[in-house]
């Protein structure tokens, strides 16, 4: 599908896709789009950020690559790495029949074993491709300086084979959590977006968008308790994701409203301390007082 001619139009290709964006996301996310430029999403947890690079793929109808960075993640994993083991079982083959040509050596190091990691495979499939590089703060130093080479030149040289270069450079959608403050210089090169919770009207509508079978009377009072809740001192507040889930869960078990929310907490706080803070002040959640 082409891109969109304005934000207004970005914002209703997403609508349509499940997603709902404000106006500053859907600005950002129509000029990354439109200028080619990489888009640093950061914001809490559970707050669309991922959802958001799937999305964009479903309905432009690119391919959604995913790089799921994690502590410890190095450049093969990324890139690419050569298939050791059918390099051997080619060898074992290769010696059996007492060939040992340069030439059959030099193919050891060819396309057919060669394995394509995410970034290669992005740069391979160009714009048709949306490239997530998820959760980024969680890679280390070296690893963020190595995807800031990648992302100016959309270039990736493999000694043995050459150098791949994307015709078009992919939708690049970087997502972080803020466990660790991320480089100047690859905050530079992308354009950036801050996504906030939603507020709760806007929440009630995401989650009757995913949710639509869901009573609208049930969803506001589900939202208005996450509301409140994620102004207590949590250590894990939820995000948008276990709105959904609570929602989900209340009318699966057929409940209208909060009274039995005691049982059904475990969709919503996922950390021992906060249920205990929550359990202290689950009246005023549940009931429409303010929490303290
Ligand atoms: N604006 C939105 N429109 C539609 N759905 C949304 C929106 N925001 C969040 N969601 C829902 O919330 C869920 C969680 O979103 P997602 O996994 O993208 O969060 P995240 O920000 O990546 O969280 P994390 O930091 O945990 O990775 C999604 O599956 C989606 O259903
Ligand atoms: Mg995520």
């Amino acid at each position: 599908m082409e891109g969109p001619e304005s934000v207004g139009e970005m914002t209703e290709t997403l609508r349509q896709g499940g997603y709902l964006a404000d106006r500053g996301l859907a600005t950002a996310l129509f000029v990354a789009l439109s200028l080619n430029r990489p888009i640093l999403l950061e914001g809490e947890v559970g707050v669309g950020k991922t959802e958001v690079a799937k999305v964009m793929a479903a309905v432009f109808g690119r391919k959604l690559i995913r790089l799921q960075c994690y502590e410890g993640i190095d450049t093969n994993q990324a890139l690419y790495e050569w298939d050791y083991a059918r390099q051997m079982l080619h060898i074992r083959a290769l010696s059996e029949h007492q060939v040992a040509d340069s030439d059959a050596v030099d193919k050891l190091f060819g396309p057919r074993f060669l394995l394509e990691r995410p970034l290669l495979e992005a740069v391979r499939t160009g714009d048709q491709a949306v490239l997530l590089i998820d959760e980024i703060d969680r890679a280390d130093d070296e690893f963020e300086a190595f995807l800031l080479e990648v992302l100016s030149d959309f270039q990736i040289s493999i000694p043995e084979i050459g150098t791949v270069k994307a015709a078009s450079p992919p939708l690049v959608v970087l997502t972080s959590n803020r466990t660790r403050e991320l480089h100047d210089a690859l905050k530079r090169r992308c354009l950036y977006h801050w996504i906030d919770y939603p507020a709760a009207e806007r929440e009630v509508e995401i989650v009757l968008v995913r949710e639509p079978g869901i009573s609208a009377a049930l969803v506001r009072k589900v939202v208005a308790a996450v509301q409140r809740l994620r102004e207590l001192d949590l250590a894990k507040p939820p995000g948008v994701a276990e709105t959904i889930d609570w929602a989900r869960t209340l009318d699966f078990l057929g409940e209208s409203d909060l009274a039995n929310a005691q049982d059904t907490l475990g969709a919503v706080v996922k950390d021992r301390d906060d249920l205990e803070v929550v359990l202290d002040n689950l009246q005023e959640i549940t009931s429409g007082a303010r929490g303290t």
